[in-house]
């Protein structure tokens, strides 16, 4: 008999490609997905711990969990339950300890052994612990078998960072940086192709620091990689996250105006405008080589979108420090972003810094800075109104006869048209704008 398999998703596009590569696995090993939890017999939560309490969302899942797992043994049925992603990494054996309904606890590195996890769980009695950084890949492991890929597939190219900016745990949870090699990507993404992915976007903590080995025995950087995947017959669109500035190089920018798959949006986070802040940050860049670069990259693709991350309220930033990040956000002008409040993480320089700012100051700041890249990203939907633009059609929309593709800029693009397909590529008319998303018709030659 086929189990039940239920996974919950936090977090970043790498949680929800392990997900997807979990459940493959776990199909081979005769588990079905299913997205009843009151039914499932293996539950997995795959967890962030980027930001705000998300271990603590965590225990308090698992503290449902846990009675739901009680209800049903009281029943005669058995329910695992596993915690995957990086709060099972940071928290380790400790999450064992305070969640005393958790089976198994695997690290980002793991996934590739749960089979034998499960196996060794139903021997033994007692929990099993695995937050090793194996020496033998998980992608080797975790193959690509599974159901079809979405229009839009996900593939990982690059995990890990070796850049240790002072607020973040990714160097601590999911290691230092490796790049899967050039054969087993093309590989990868000759498949997702095959069975009907029509854009791929290439995940990595730190993407563009790529620097796979390629079949000729030489180290890849992303831009050549992206040159050797728009060869793919059938294979439309690329895209490409999440970058880090310093990492930019000469190839890469020109790719942005030579490859015409490649799509005209990076995601470049930034995290401060003050140079202050981002030597605290160790960003390795000051916000003039941002600027710089923002001006190389619109040289070669004028209407590229851009995309940012920032942090508020990190440790000494002062009111001019915060100034400086709203004027560098004036001068750029962002499609859209993202802006967080600072957020101590455990075991990070940044958490142990003097000067940790109060609530009040990180909520009015925050509040501030989306209040402009909100402005930003508003006239940059107005900006689309009465625009054709190429829009690739994702999934069905919430009304009958209603299609959602995305523009080459990213932003969702709603539909109503009967001849139009998932998978289709229309040229479209954009008539309307959303906060967050654009309306339009389907222009048809006559
Ligand atoms: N506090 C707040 N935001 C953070 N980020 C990463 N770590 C922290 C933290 N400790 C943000 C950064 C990063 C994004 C993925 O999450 O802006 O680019
Ligand atoms: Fe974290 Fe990104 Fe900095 Fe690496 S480059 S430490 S993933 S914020």
């Amino acid at each position: 008999m086929r189990r039940k398999l239920f996974i919950k998703t936090y977090g970043c596009q790498m949680n929800v490609y392990d997900s997807e590569r979990m459940a493959a696995l776990l199909a081979r090993h005769g588990f079905e997905r299913s997205d009843r939890l009151e039914t499932a017999d293996l539950v997995i939560l795959n967890t962030c711990h980027i930001r705000e309490k998300a271990a603590e969302k965590v225990y308090s899942e698992l503290g449902r969990l846990a009675r739901l797992k009680q209800r049903r043994k009281a029943r005669g049925e058995e329910m695992t339950i596993a915690v995957a992603g990086c709060v099972a990494q940071a928290e380790g054996a400790l999450m064992l300890e305070r969640a005393r309904c958790v089976d198994i606890v695997v690290g980002p590195q793991s996934y590739h052994r749960l089979p034998e996890l499960l196996a060794r769980r139903a021997r033994e009695r007692g929990a099993v612990l695995d937050t090793d950084f194996p020496a033998e890949s998980k992608f080797d492991e975790l193959g690509v078998e599974g159901g079809a890929p979405g229009v839009s597939a996900f593939l990982t190219v690059q995990e890990g960072c070796d850049k240790f900016c002072t607020f973040c745990v990714v160097p601590y949870t999911r290691g230092a940086e490796m790049s899967r090699p050039v054969a087993e990507v093309m590989r990868e993404a000759r498949l997702l192709v095959e069975r009907g992915a029509k854009e791929l976007v290439l995940l990595g903590q730190n993407v563009n620091a790529y620097h796979g080995m390629g079949p000729d025995g030489r180290e890849w950087n992303l831009a050549r990689l992206l040159y050797a995947l728009a060869e793919i017959p059938g294979l439309v669109r690329l895209r490409y996250t999440t970058s880090h500035p310093s990492d930019m190089d000469e190839e890469l920018i020109r790719a942005h105006g030579e490859l015409a798959p490649l799509m005209p949006y990076l995601h470049l986070p930034i995290q401060s405008g003050s140079d202050r802040v981002l030597a605290a940050m160790n960003r390795r860049y000051r916000a003039a080589d941002y600027l710089r670069l923002v001006e190389a990259l619109r040289r070669v693709r004028p209407d590229l979108a851009l995309s940012s991350d920032f942090i508020v309220g990190f440790p000494g930033e002062e009111e001019e420090d915060f100034q400086a990040t709203l004027a560098l956000v004036r001068e750029v002008g962002f499609a859209q972003a993202y802006a967080f409040k600072y957020s101590p993480r455990p075991g990070t320089p940044a958490a142990a810094m003097r000067r940790q700012l109060p609530e009040e100051v990180k909520s009015r700041r925050l509040q501030e800075l989306q209040a402009l890249l909100e402005e930003q990203t508003r006239s940059f939907h107005a900006a689309q109104v009465g625009r054709l633009l190429p829009v690739l059609f994702e999934r069905p929309g919430r009304h009958p006869g209603q299609l959602v593709g995305r523009s080459p800029y990213m932003q969702a693009v709603h539909v109503c048209d009967r001849e139009l397909r998932i998978g289709d590529l229309a040229t479209v008319e954009i008539t309307g704008y959303h906060p967050h998303s654009l309306a339009g018709r389907v222009v048809r030659p006559h």
